[in-house]
């Protein structure tokens, strides 16, 4: 017997399902049945042309028999044997197959799906009867302290199972009746507003809930359950805390315990926080623990903040402050912050100025002494001998000030400064700062010249524009270069602009030039102050003496060269003019003109001389050679005295004349030689007495010797050169001119003679002639006196000798002033 509602059933379902053979077949059982049984559930979709085979039924999984189910093999449905409960088994899944008797599977498997539909069979039930649960006072209104749990077996996710909870009853109702709201579909029980704030008011309680759980959600129906909460109210410990210090690098076995929190609430979750993140933590007994050392210099001071949360992580109250500060360690030197220039300090500055301030930092606490810095200069050391130092430091403030030793410009030095921190006290770490300063220049020197007084210049008058001067150095003992630009000026002794100074921008030396023609007669010298000058502006002293120089220049006044009163002078003369004869003389054209010297250029016959001062032209000695009709031209120079380099010249001609015929020979018999001293190379040709021819009788050779007085033999040589005649010269280089009679012993044949020589001895000129001073020399013979003289001597020698000088005497007749070399000396014995 098939319900009519089951068979529409099986109609719907049947007819989705059976055309597809392994599809799974579903249907649905209510719980708890109160029907007959079987019940038909669904046709099997059976092949209709096997009907031999058996239907077999089997379960799945765990299932090992099929249980209440079964299939009608005539009608091929599906049957259930007696009532299921969905709580026992909720679905079941079957397996239908049409088999052979030797198990050869002609149909299926065909797999059922039987679901038990629920019915609202189960009561729901608390998990206690009583709950007991701490309540700390403090604890915020709405912030669940307990979830209560309650459970209904009924299906899932539906109304049968769908519990609320309640609060029936609050004992005792006092301050107020609703000190604690329930939410219903969680369980969840907190404070209301009103309790919260008569709880924190006064300590009240212990109170006791009648709580009731139900299901069919929030229908009016429903089986239902209670239970009792028993809540009692604690203290609120959950107190402030006070700051804690921690030392930094903390050498300790870590997590090291801190502090220690509590919430007297039950179900308490400690969770901690810290601003910035650090490394703290707290566990589930509130201890709270740092879990690494700590670092001043990384984070000063940390702000944890610990709550209490229910476990649904909401916080029971307000978070729990706590400061932790972290003690500073002097685990930090002193650094010194990098100086990428060095400092730059003028020369000269005054003690005292400030070269550099030393900011070394220290990353330990501030204000303590742990940052606490002193400075204490290291080097440069004070310099051996020096009165001070070069730099002083304060050790307080690390001001750097320049001492009492000076220093050069361009100078580097390297500042080393210690800084020591805890004030340099023990314990105290320190390091080097190191600061390079150097020493500019400055102007301070003035340029000098190298020569302040400089040697008189002379200039000619007609000097031309442009002519240099003088040219004076100077110098600059400053290093820059832009600190040695000088400039120039004539500062006093050119009114005129006569001179003007030239220089290059960048040199050292400055030329003195003359700009303008120089005057004689307007200024003879100039007195010029030269002054040298920094063109940068000089600090310091100003420009010593070494800054002027003075340059006198000197104006040699222009002299015209002298001047003849005749362009050339004419003389005629016989040719048998004697020597000594005056011809002319030469005179300046202004008579008052400075004194001129006179002279003659190329006199090259000798036959003339002119008296220097005078300028009287004689006639040096006898024309021999000139002939009547011919002309001699020689050139006279005149000179001025004081100023030899000016002169003029003018040609002197002299016509030569006929003798004229009474011409008396001037007597002039004695034979005389002369010899130049200083010697040179003339000498006296001797012969011997064979050499007359009125001596009758031997003819050489003849030996020659000088007499035996050592004075003779000491300034005089005498040199045999054949039998006939000897050479005499001068041994000395120097003999005493004036006359002197040489003694020659002249021998031959066991006989001897003596010759007495009179040789002249003079000072000469360039062509050998004997100077007329000679003439003038007191004591000198004259041609006259010197014949007498020899004369005398002769005549004192013998009246042997007599005979010969008279043969001597008459012979004379050649000219003594002629050159000894050419004229053979005729003696006689
Ligand atoms: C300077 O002297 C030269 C030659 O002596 C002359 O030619 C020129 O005119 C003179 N200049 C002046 C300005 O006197
Ligand atoms: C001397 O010099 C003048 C001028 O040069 C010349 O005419 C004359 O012939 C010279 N006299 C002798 C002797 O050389
Ligand atoms: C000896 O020398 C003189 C001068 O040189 C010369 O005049 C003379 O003839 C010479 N006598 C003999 C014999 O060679």
């Amino acid at each position: 017997m098939v319900p009519a509602w089951l068979l529409l059933l099986f109609l719907s379902v049947a007819q989705v399902f059976a055309k597809v053979q392994s599809a799974e077949l579903y249907v649905e059982v209510p719980e708890n049945y109160g029907g007959n049984f079987p019940l038909y559930l669904i046709k099997l979709p059976l092949p209709p042309e096997e009907t031999e085979g058996e239907i077999v039924l089997s379960g799945t999984h765990d299932m090992a028999a099929e249980g209440p189910f079964a299939v009608d093999p005539e009608s091929g449905f599906l049957l259930v044997t007696r009532a299921l409960d969905r709580e026992e088994q909720a679905e079941y899944r079957l397996k239908v197959t049409l088999e052979t008797e030797d198990g050869r599977v002609l149909w299926g498997p065909q797999p059922v799906l039987v679901r038990v539909k629920d019915e609202n069979d189960q009561v729901p039930h608390f998990s206690q009867f009583i709950y007991r649960v701490q309540l700390s006072q403090g604890t915020r209104p709405g912030i669940p302290f307990l979830f209560l749990e309650a459970s209904d077996k009924d299906e899932p996710g539906t109304a049968n199972s769908d519990l609320r909870f309640y609060i029936l009853n609050q004992a005792p109702a006092q301050p107020s009746r609703d000190m604690f709201q329930l939410e219903p579909r969680l369980g969840a029980l907190a404070l209301s507003p009103e309790g919260s704030t008569s709880l924190d008011q006064a300590a009240e309680g212990p109170y006791q809930l009648l709580v009731q759980v139900k299901d069919m959600g929030d229908q009016a129906s429903g089986h239902q359950a209670t239970a009792t909460i028993d809540v009692s109210i604690v203290e609120n410990t959950w107190v402030p805390l006070d700051p804690i210090h921690l030392a930094e690098n903390l050498k300790v076995p870590y997590p090291h315990h801190i502090a220690q929190v509590h919430w007297s609430g039950r179900d308490v979750r400690y969770h901690l926080e810290s601003q910035p993140p650090g490394p703290f933590d707290v566990d589930a007994e509130g201890t709270l623990h740092v879990t690494g050392e700590l670092d001043r210099e990384a984070q000063a001071e940390y702000l944890l903040q610990v709550q209490a949360q229910n476990t649904r992580g909401e916080d029971y109250t307000e978070p729990l402050e706590l400061r932790v500060v972290v003690a500073d360690e002097n685990d930090n030197a002193p650094v010194c912050p990098l100086r990428d220039s060095p400092v730059s300090i003028p020369e000269l500055s005054p003690p005292g100025t400030e070269v550099t301030r030393l900011s070394a930092e220290d990353m330990d606490a501030p204000g303590s002494p742990n940052s606490h810095i002193v400075y204490q200069l290291l080097s440069p050391e004070p310099e051996e001998g020096a009165d001070g130092r070069a730099f002083e430091l304060d050790f307080t403030s690390g001001s750097v000030t320049l001492g009492d030793a000076p220093l050069r410009a361009a100078q580097n030095i390297l500042l080393r400064v210690m800084a020591a921190d805890r004030g340099g006290a023990e314990g105290s770490l320190s390091s080097t700062c190191e600061v390079a300063v150097t020493i500019t220049d400055i102007n301070d020197h003035a340029p000098e010249f190298t020569v302040s007084q400089i040697e008189p210049v002379s200039l000619p008058e007609d000097a031309e524009p442009g002519t240099l001067v003088a040219t004076l150095m100077a110098t600059d003992a400053d290093l820059e270069p832009a600190f040695r630009l000088m400039d120039f000026a004539i500062e006093a002794g050119d009114v005129e602009g006569t001179f003007g100074l030239d220089w290059e921008p960048d040199s050292s030396h400055v030329e003195l030039r003359l700009l303008k023609n120089l005057s004689y007669e307007a200024a003879s010298s100039h007195k010029l102050v030269v002054v040298v000058r920094s063109v940068a502006e000089l600090v310091g002293p100003g420009p010593g003496p070494g800054a002027t120089a003075t340059v006198t220049v000197l104006v040699e006044k222009l002299v015209p060269p002298p001047k003849l009163d005749q362009e050339s002078y004419e003389a005629s003369v016989p040719v048998s003019t004697p020597a000594g004869s005056l011809l002319l003389t030469i005179q300046p054209s202004d008579p008052i003109s400075s004194p001129l010297r006179f002279s003659l250029v190329n006199d090259s016959e000798g036959w003339l001389c002119i008296k220097e001062v005078s300028g009287e032209v004689h006639i040096a000695r006898p024309l021999q050679g000139a002939q009547p009709g011919d002309m001699y031209t020689v050139l006279v120079e005149a000179r001025y005295e004081d100023e030899p380099t000016l002169s003029t010249s003018a040609t002197l001609v002299i016509r030569f004349l006929k003798a004229p015929s009474a011409w008396a020979p001037t007597l002039n018999p004695v034979p005389t030689r002369h010899l130049c001293t200083p010697r040179q190379d003339h000498g006296v040709v001797i012969s011997g007495p064979g050499e007359d021819p009125d001596l009758a009788g031997g003819h050489g050779p003849y030996s020659f010797a000088l007499g035996p007085n050592p004075t003779v033999r000491r300034d005089w040589h005498l040199q045999a050169l054949n039998g006939s005649h000897a050479y005499l010269t001068l041994a000395l280089h120097w003999v005493e001119p004036r006359e002197h009679i040489v003694p020659v012993v002249v021998s031959h044949d066991a006989q001897t003679w003596q010759l007495l020589i009179r040789v002249i001895v003079c000072r000469c000129n360039m062509e050998g002639q004997c100077m007329r001073k000679v003439g003038r020399m007191k004591g000198m013979p004259t041609k006259l006196s010197a014949v007498g003289i020899l004369v005398g001597t002769l005549m004192a020698i013998g009246i042997f000798l007599i005979f010969i000088f008279t043969h001597l005497t008459l012979a004379r007749k050649k000219d003594l002033d002629q050159p000894v070399e050419s004229v053979p000396l005729k003696a006689a014995v």
